[in-house]
């Protein structure tokens, strides 16, 4: 595994605060997906071999957790909350929007490797649906001029403008 330095050290630090090693997988996992953006099959060989585990509990566990991911995404993480409230305001149009601005599809990475959108559930901001994440920022109260709004700096962002 190639990891950088930060990520090794934050791996080192993590371990020792657990009082068996294989209470550290989620804190590694996270540093490592944070670092490569994604979990290989080779690094869930890798916690596996430092926590002293079988891969496959490893593999188990990325498995579960949906913020954990295996695959790719964009530069930029968009998540649009698609439970009730905000499927109710209009989520699904919101998230279709992102799609057609960037040209994507659900789960995707966009042709310039931007962004990638996703359906997530309830962000815990109901009141103000409907929400998206835009990395670890909320938006709130989407409509279709907002939603075009965030595109066009995202992609004034992209270009460095
Ligand atoms: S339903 Fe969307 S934030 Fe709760």
């Amino acid at each position: 595994m190639n990891l950088k330095p930060e990520t090794l050290a934050e791996i080192e630090e993590a371990i020792p605060k657990y009082p068996e090693k294989r209470s550290a997988v989620m804190p590694l996992l996270h540093a490592i997906q944070k670092d490569q953006g994604l979990l290989s099959n080779e690094a869930a060989e890798w916690v596996a071999e430092k926590l002293e585990m079988e891969p496959i509990n490893v593999l188990s566990v990325i498995t579960f957790y949906p913020f954990f991911r295996q695959h790719k995404i964009g530069k930029r993480h968009i998540r649009v909350c698609r439970t009730l409230s905000c499927a109710m305001a209009g989520g699904s149009k919101v998230c279709d929007t992102m799609l057609s601005e960037f040209d994507t599809s659900l789960n995707g990475v966009s042709p310039d490797g931007e962004v990638t959108v996703e359906f997530a559930e309830c962000l815990a901001s109901c009141g103000s649906a409907p929400v998206m994440l835009v990395d670890d920022e909320l938006y709130e109260n989407l409509d279709e001029t907002k939603t075009k709004e965030i595109c066009d700096r995202i992609k004034t962002e992209a270009t460095g403008a």
